[in-house]
């Protein structure tokens, strides 16, 4: 535990800060043994302020070795102010004064990778959300925005690169080898925003040209040997920088934009004014050592970034409550971005898959919150899917309540309205309402209410009256703190299909409508219906809700066919698989003979003979609802038997349909050219899935596995093959081989090795926490490097989700030891290591006592920091 207990914030106690900020002005002095800041900052009382006698209280934190404070060219006596862990603070100044703060702190040694801290040979640094603080003494807070000039001084030699944000306005050569550089930034910023790096960097080049015809540097920095990586980030960027324009109408500000990519980070990237910092796992792509997945991804992290420029930095938030602000809103747009770049309905699938996995896993669970929460402990655990995948969720539902031209308005007037300004959510619903003219007040409470609501449907033909009934009925079970739901605006996107396909639904002829359920009861009649239709519900999956229609094997294999809707087609097959290893489960539970549903066979062989279909689609359908899904649904999670019964679908597939998965393998083996585009993407993805159910079959399939990898001229081929052998059985030896191989080949590639990492941790078959814990030892791995343990240990606990729920208890053990191992070394990485704990209450005996009790003893264990004290207590109630 700290030194008290730690505080609660609450929304509810906002006020303005007594201070603003006019001027900002740092100098970095970085040395060998410490770096000394040296601030300066214009104050002045803020008017709105009810507190005009207040005294100074700046931000700060335990790593600041305060040297000096003046205020106006004044020193003060040490008896003047008070300076505590927290805190500096500075009574009866005037309304306006200049306070000049002189600090030393110690980068090299700070392990947090919040504040200014060492990423392999250079320094850089993380603000957001409260990092600011670990820097030097200030108002650390984002509704508090400044102008900032920053110096950074170093030794030439080993920091030829020094920036921050803005433009670099002076440079010059000081004495002992040592240089400086000014970066003056133009836009009022909060402290969240502020960002340095120095180092040996390269840099790769590019300018892009507004839409006002202005001309842009762009510039990507990376060590040397990642110069190849760097054209598909830099491709990224200017596609975003395009397609924000188009499609939002927002223009870039700056006369540069800088991205870092740094080894060492805590999360994907950050959104730093005109100086972006990436993980290197979210910038870095070349075929040769990087998957299809992470091509997209890098994509998808670039313009999140980008966008931000606006959706966040000119528009910022107001205080932490409102992180959906800037995150679901950023989200949203980058999810649009990217279904235009790529296939939509693709994109849609996987946020859906992703959302319904872990977002509705978290909205049932202990740490269950609201979109915009009102109270926390720690900001950092509230960076969350609900934060940022559920709040895209009602961004989007706001664009299918008010139509994409009045939404594009909206987003028009909030930040025209806004720019410059620190606000809240509020903000962004008052401007789609005052553009829209609707009122949007129960709407709200998609922010303010926690949970999954529940949909629950049935519907009536009446042939003789042509109509067709359809019931809706909502509801929300009560999560922490909330027991009691009032009703969701939810938004249903819905036709309905019959013998051949989507039937007009009203005199206009539209297949489609947006029904609005929000009571929680509501009947829908549609006229003039000739035929008994299925009916295709929440299609786009129009609301994050989970909806309860009690359709037939027929219906579904219907939709799966027929549905004019490609997510709901998608969707159709997964309701089927999911309720055959739901029965398959419970027998596998029971010990009863497992028995496989031939219709089943015949849906999956239709859509592997169709070669008219997208193979992307085709490759999506064929994967079963995923373990996690899996866990997700069931109401207690019975591991074993829920990997049992889907490798037993699996293998049954696999059986009956070795022609026609062969067949699909080879027709979709890519002679051309690598090429991250949508259309091979698609293509590799149906070829590799097909080849993970031959692996089940016959020695065939580890012959092409072994072929495939030995020829592969791209990363996803390879690891996918990879993957394919260290997961097969009959595969021992070629797996070992290949891994060998593997590791000769990118024993110098840090990202390529965590592939190799993540592979093996994920590798379900007995025996996987020996080979992890063997892993540790290995020279790829590292504790220090968060993606190291992301991909190990996460890998573990997350994708072998079989072997980490061993009934012996020993995945627990051992996760509940890398995290007290890192909690005080890195809380963040640490507190998300948490998250499979947590769920316990879904366990049966004795997984469920087990997970208690490693959640009791991180309770209990001394000098907790608060990150991971605020989950451990949570998720024990
Ligand atoms: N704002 C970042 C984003 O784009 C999130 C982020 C990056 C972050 N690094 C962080 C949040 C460190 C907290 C701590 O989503
Ligand atoms: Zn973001």
């Amino acid at each position: 535990m700290k030194d008290a207990l730690p505080q609660t914030i609450y929304l509810k106690d906002y006020k303005v800060s007594p201070f603003e900020i006019e001027k900002t002005e740092l100098v970095f002095d970085l040395g060998e043994h410490h770096t000394r800041v040296t601030t300066t900052l214009s104050l002045l009382r803020n008017t709105l302020s009810d507190e005009q006698n207040a005294d100074l209280v700046l931000h700060g934190s335990k790593g600041l070795d305060l040297q000096s404070v003046s205020v106006d060219g004044q020193p003060l006596e040490e008896d003047t102010y008070n300076c505590d862990s927290e805190s500096l603070t500075i009574p009866g100044l005037a309304d306006r004064a200049v306070v000049t703060t002189e600090v030393l702190i110690k980068p090299q040694d700070n392990t947090t990778m919040m504040g200014l801290y060492r990423s392999r040979t250079m320094y850089c640094t993380q603000c957001e959300a409260e990092g600011f603080r670990d820097i030097t003494y200030y108002l650390d807070r984002p509704d508090v925005m400044s102008e900032f000039t920053t110096k950074v001084i170093a030794d030439k030699a080993q920091y030829p690169v020094l920036l921050s944000n803005g433009n670099a306005i002076e440079r010059g050569q000081l004495d002992g080898g040592r240089h400086f550089v000014t970066w003056h930034d133009p836009f009022k910023k909060p402290a969240y925003l502020f960002a340095l790096v120095a180092g040996t960097l390269s840099c790769v080049e590019d300018s892009f040209t507004t839409m006002s015809g202005r001309q842009v540097a762009l510039q990507i920095f990376v060590e040397e040997k990642d110069l190849d990586k760097c054209d598909h980030g830099m491709l990224s960027l200017k596609h975003s920088m395009r397609w924000d324009e188009e499609a939002y109408g927002r223009e870039y500000d700056l006369d540069i934009f800088m991205i870092v990519a740094v080894d060492d980070f805590n999360m994907g990237a950050m959104e730093n004014k005109g100086l972006n910092i990436f993980n290197t796992s979210a910038v870095l792509a070349n075929p040769k050592t990087t998957t299809d997945a992470s091509f997209q991804r890098v994509e998808a992290i670039v313009a999140h970034e980008y966008f931000h420029n606006w959706s966040g930095n000119r528009v910022t938030c107001r205080d932490w409550f409102q992180l959906s602000l800037k995150e679901g809103f950023t989200v949203y747009r980058d999810s649009q971005f990217s279904a235009d770049m790529n296939s939509a309905t693709v994109k849609r699938i996987e946020d859906v898959s992703y959302l319904r996995t872990h977002q509705f896993a978290e909205d049932g669970g202990p740490m269950s919150h609201p979109v915009q929460p009102d109270a926390y402990m720690e900001i950092n655990n509230f960076y969350t899917l609900t934060v940022y995948e559920k709040g895209a969720e009602i961004v989007g539902m706001i664009r299918t309540l008010l139509g994409p031209d009045t939404f594009r308005k909206g987003s028009d007037l909030y930040f025209d309205r806004h720019d410059g300004q620190a606000v809240t959510i509020e903000e962004f619903v008052k401007a789609m309402e005052d553009t829209s003219g609707r009122d949007l007040t129960q709407f709200r409470r998609w922010y303010k209410q926690s949970g999954t609501p529940q949909l629950a449907v049935s519907s009536r033909y009446d042939a003789a009256d042509r109509t067709v009934t359809l019931d809706f009925a909502q509801s929300c079970p009560a999560t922490p703190g909330q027991p009691q739901k009032q009703p969701f605006v939810i938004p249903v996107k819905l036709g309905l299909v019959g013998e051949s396909g989507d039937l007009p639904l009203n005199s206009n002829g539209d297949t489609d409508i947006v029904y609005e359920v929000s009571q929680t009861h509501q009947q829908l009649v549609i006229e003039n219906i000739d035929e008994a239709p299925v009916p295709s519900l929440l299609r786009e999956f129009s609301a994050p809700v989970k909806l309860d229609y009690a359709y037939s094997k027929d219906q579904l294999i219907h939709l799966m066919a027929n549905d004019s809707d490609g997510f709901n087609r998608w969707d159709a097959g997964q309701k089927l698989g999911f309720e055959l290893l739901e029965k398959l489960t419970a027998d596998s539970h029971q010990q009863r003979p497992l028995q496989m549903d031939s219709q089943l066979i015949e849906a999956y062989k239709s859509l592997l003979t169709d070669a008219s279909l997208d193979p992307a689609m085709v490759a999506l359908m064929l994967q079963l609802p995923s373990e996690a899904q899996l866990h997700e649904e069931a109401t207690l999670i019975h591991a074993e038997a829920i990997h049992s019964a889907r490798l037993f679908v699996r293998q049954a597939l696999a059986d009956a349909l070795r022609e026609q998965f062969l067949a699909v393998y080879q027709r979709h083996n890519i002679e051309q050219d690598y090429a991250p585009d949508a259309s091979q993407i698609g293509r590799r993805s149906l070829k590799n899935t097909a080849l993970g159910y031959l692996m089940l079959v016959d020695q065939m399939g580890v012959e092409l596995a072994s072929k495939q990898f030995a020829g592969a001229d791209n990363m996803t081929d390879k690891a996918a093959a990879l993957s394919c052998l260290v997961n097969c059985p009959a595969a021992a030896q070629q797996a070992k081989t290949a891994l060998q191989q593997f590791e000769q080949q990118y024993r110098d590639e840090a990202l390529v090795m965590n592939l190799w990492l993540q592979i093996q941790a994920s590798n379900s078959q007995s025996g996987a926490l020996e080979r992890v814990e063997a892993l540790e030892n290995h020279p790829a791995f590292s504790l220090s490097n968060p993606n190291k343990i992301r991909s190990l240990i996460g890998g573990f606990c997350n994708g072998n989700l079989v072997n980490f729920n061993n009934p012996d208890g020993s995945g627990y053990e051992f996760l509940k030891q890398r995290i007290l191992t890192l909690h005080s070394r890195n809380p963040q990485v640490a507190a998300r290591l948490m998250t499979p704990l947590t769920r316990w209450k879904k366990f049966p005996e004795p997984n469920s006592s087990q997970m208690r009790e490693a959640l009791q003893v991180i309770a209990d264990e001394q000098g907790l920091v608060k990150d991971i004290y605020e989950i451990a207590i949570k998720s024990l109630q």
